[in-house]
């Protein structure tokens, strides 16, 4: 009898423009300060895809051809890929599609999802599937967003806190027992009333008012989203442990959405785990959005080690949220 198989994470990917938006620059465009950011966020400075014609495939594109090396494949071996965006190069066709082309990934079918923050988890776990199903054997997984393209740099509330990146993760079967454990994924639509661009779909189409009024920005309501936040991130990732009959003794690393260090602060807390165990780089990339898990994954690779038991945590628009454990294969 065969063992069961289980989603692996096998290779890590990522590219980040090169410009930098730093407090400083931001205390020249609006009213804020250095203290203030840093104190609040966590966050000194943020990467900015900038040139006429770059798009959010253009940061994912070359993530997945740096995943594709490491591994050692041809991008025409990949059998799926998933791109977690809330910024897609149009609203369709699918960005996935358009970095499928970009890179020669020429066997692969492909499909956008749009869980905002949570997007890389929720990709994650439809990719899990895919690979436990045992009819794929390559599913990548990109988390990218341009939130350049939807930051209203006049509006101080928001403008501090986003930036530009992509990562991405290549999910292959292991009948070991390492790769994807477990994941709890919640959404709950109460949240489009607190963080949202309300403007581009189909209740408010693109007009001369919708531009006028601002509404294909970003929009949020920074005090109940950071409430919501604390708990959702918190309570599913103490579910998980609980229901994997796992401390935070068990765990190695968290991985946490990088939107604010106190919420990253407040879950680490609640695992009981302590800070040298939490992947924080907030500092130098801001808010990504479905970008900043894989990035952080990319970062800290090199100190990852094969059986170490990981969590994933997020929470995001919508709302949405959830926590994945992994048991690195690698
Ligand atoms: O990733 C998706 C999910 N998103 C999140 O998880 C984000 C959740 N929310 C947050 O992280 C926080 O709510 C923010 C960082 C966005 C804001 O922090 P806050 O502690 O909730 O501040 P606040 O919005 O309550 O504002 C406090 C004060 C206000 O002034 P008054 O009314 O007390 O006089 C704001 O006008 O700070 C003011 N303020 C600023 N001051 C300087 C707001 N933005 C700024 C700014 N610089 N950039």
């Amino acid at each position: 009898m065969s063992n069961k198989i289980n989603a692996a994470i096998t290779a890590v990917g990522a590219f980040v423009p090169e410009d930098k938006l730093t407090n400083a620059d931001l205390e020249r465009m609006v009213e804020t300060n250095d203290e203030w950011i840093k104190s609040r966020t966590g966050i000194s400075e943020r990467r900015i895809q900038k040139g006429k014609g770059l798009a959010t495939s253009d940061m994912g594109a070359p993530a997945v051809l740096e995943l594709c090396r490491k591994r050692g494949i041809d991008p025409g071996e990949i059998d799926c890929m998933i791109c977690c965006t809330v910024t897609p190069d149009m609203l369709f066709p699918a960005t996935a599609n358009i970095i499928c082309d970009k890179i020669g990934a020429i066997n692969a079918w492909g499909f956008d999802l749009n869980a905002a923050c949570s997007g890389f988890l929720f990709g994650v776990t439809t990719g899990t599937a895919l690979i436990e199903s045992g009819r794929y054997k390559k599913v990548v997984v990109v988390g990218a967003d341009k939130m350049s393209a939807i930051v209203d740099y006049t509006d101080r509330s928001t403008c501090i806190l986003f930036g530009d990146a992509a990562g991405c993760v290549l999910l292959e079967p292991n009948e070991d027992g390492y790769g994807i454990q477990d994941s709890l994924l919640k959404s709950d639509g109460i949240g489009r009333e607190y963080l949202y661009q309300r403007a581009g779909g189909s209740l408010n189409p693109a007009s001369i008012e919708t531009v006028t009024n601002k509404q294909h920005f970003i929009f949020q309501d920074g005090q109940p989203v950071f409430k919501f936040a604390v708990k959702g991130m918190a309570d599913v990732s103490a579910e998980l442990l609980e229901r994997n009959n796992l401390t935070g003794d068990d765990i190695a690393w968290l991985v946490p959405h990088q939107a604010n260090k106190r919420i990253i602060d407040a879950t680490a807390n609640r695992m009981g785990l302590s800070q040298d165990k939490v992947m924080l780089n907030i500092e130098r990339y801001g808010n990504t959005t479905a970008a900043t898990i894989p990035l952080c994954l990319w970062e800290w690779e090199s100190k990852l080690n094969k059986g170490d038991k990981i969590v994933l945590a997020a929470f995001g628009g919508g709302f949405t949220w959830g926590a994945t454990l992994i048991k690195w294969a690698y």
